[in-house]
């Protein structure tokens, strides 16, 4: 009995517990949401207590659900929100401040400032990112200048730092364990992507003390034993971590370069492994460390678009043309196509590969006889172009086709967005049966490292496609739709 394992995915508005057993199959699934701190414009914060308690009440939960004991639970995987930064007392274990969140802007000027010194070619060379407000260096040290004593306390070893992944680890080992895995650390801005540990010169420029960062460890090992945690007795190991962009990959079983997914959640994100070693980008965008297992490193190229189920909530609170996010599809599906209107859903800027902040939405084509049903349609086109750049870049970039591109995400539930996208892309679609693909991620990783899963080999095998979206456009009609949409982007 005690072969299930237990998945922790800790995202940006709410925490998931998957409970899986050793067949791989879905036991319990529960979520809650937590609160958003919101203490200026563009600033994003979370506090670690409430983290902390959703994930304790969740696990409870969904082994009550699963209708297992604690004692049944043979390792503890992790799946994160990446980049955001947390800061807290080593002895006592509690925050120095709440965490500042990924979506924060508040160090904008800091990363202008060191742009304008010169400093961006070096800091991709080095880390395959840019230098943004996004990932955590500028934010630490935000968090060290800002929050009283943190910088002596952490210069004294008293303080911690650690993306979620390294909070939850430290608190499910009564802190036992300060660490990381490769791709929560290629998020930082501090790692060198090659040699995968902290850089020291990366570490001056940010101004980061070596004495506060956790230790850099592979996605799938044993990092340290429950203790002192309600609800789960002590000894259960802590064996997977991976940040939520790369578990969706790992839970898609994309384990071959050239293999994709995509996650249509509010924004989207497109990573494609790119085998092991990095393929850095000239096109905007990331090159990340996908997973390390067992020695060896997976690495992946990542775009990320800021807007796409945000696209369907804009018409449904901004214009009010239908109830739920998923009335869309229904409306669209009213008439047979956009005719000439074409929506470019920059409404908060346009990201990779484009990265213009600037950019604002269009909506062109606009006559007497469109209605809400074209501009449904139109949005969700709007859409499958986004990624459709972003792919484009990619295949580029990796200089590969995409053998599998696969979709999971609340959007991915619309039939109609994921057959458009095949159509631009030219690649066949496949949406798995099991779309918690995260958690799922998180899971085998742990259990890989416990001996609950032999190899990946047995994941792979237990991928089902729920449907499979052929391409069917012809190659005329491609161009013209991509016609109208790259003038339309042109004017965003
Ligand atoms: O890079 C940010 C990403 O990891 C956040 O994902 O699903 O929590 O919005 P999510």
């Amino acid at each position: 009995m005690t072969s299930h394992v237990l998945a922790i995915d800790q995202g940006t508005t709410g925490t998931t517990v998957l409970v899986l057993d050793s067949r791989l199959a879905l036991r319990a699934k529960v979520n809650q949401e937590f609160r958003q701190i919101f203490p200026r414009p563009g600033w994003v914060e979370h506090d670690l207590e409430d983290i902390w308690g959703s994930t304790v009440s969740t696990i409870q939960r969904a082994l009550r659900e699963a209708g297992v004991s604690g004692r049944d639970v043979a390792a503890i995987g992790i799946t994160n929100q990446r980049e955001t930064t947390a800061l807290w007392d080593r002895r006592s274990g509690r925050p120095l401040h709440h965490a500042i969140v990924w979506q924060d802007r508040r160090t904008t000027d800091a990363c202008a400032a060191l742009k304008a010194a010169g400093h961006e070619p070096a800091v991709r060379e080095k880390t395959g990112l840019v230098i943004d407000p996004y990932f955590s260096a500028t934010k630490l040290r935000w968090l060290l200048e800002n929050v009283r004593g943190a910088r002596e306390r952490a210069e004294a070893g008293e303080a911690a730092f650690g993306t979620i992944d390294s909070f939850l680890v430290w608190r499910l080992t009564a802190g036992a364990a300060h660490v990381t895995d490769t791709s929560n650390a290629s998020r930082t801005l501090l790692m060198d992507l090659r040699a995968r540990r902290w850089d020291r010169e990366l570490l001056d420029l940010f101004g980061v003390p070596p004495n506060v960062l956790p230790e850099i460890r592979a996605s799938s090992e044993v990092y340290g034993t429950t203790k002192n945690v309600k609800g789960l007795p002590d000894g259960i190991p802590v064996a997977g971590i991976a940040g939520d962009q790369q578990a969706a990959l790992f839970g898609q079983a994309c384990f071959r370069p050239g293999e994709a997914k995509c996650t249509y959640g509010t924004g989207a994100f497109l990573l494609q492994n790119v085998g092991t070693e990095p393929v850095q980008s000239s096109r905007g965008l990331l090159a990340t460390v996908a997973w390390t297992i067992g020695g060896e490193t997976t690495y992946a190229l990542e775009g990320s678009s800021f807007i796409a189920g945000a696209a369907v909530q804009w018409l449904r609170d901004g214009l009010g043309i239908i109830k739920s996010a998923s009335d869309v599809e229904t409306l669209a599906r009213e008439v047979r196509s956009s005719e000439d209107v074409v929506f470019v859903p920059a409404l908060a800027g346009l990201g990779a590969p484009h990265w213009r902040p600037e950019a604002r939405g269009v909506i062109r084509g606009i006559d007497r006889g469109t209605t809400a049903a074209h501009l449904a349609r139109a949005t969700l086109e709007g859409v499958a172009f986004l990624i459709f750049d972003l792919a484009e870049a990619m295949r580029a970039e990796a200089g590969r086709p995409f053998p599998v591109f696969r979709v999971d995400g609340g959007a991915c539930q619309n039939d109609l967005l994921m057959q458009f996208q095949a159509d631009l892309l030219d690649v066949a679609v496949e949406r798995p049966r099991m779309i918690e693909t995260t958690a799922l991620g998180a899971a085998f990783l742990a259990g890989l490292a416990t001996g609950v899963w032999k190899d990946r080999e047995e994941i792979r095998r237990s991928f089902k496609v729920q449907k499979r979206f052929e391409p069917k456009m012809k190659p005329v009609e491609r161009e013209q739709h991509l016609a109208k949409w790259r003038k339309a982007v042109q004017a965003a």
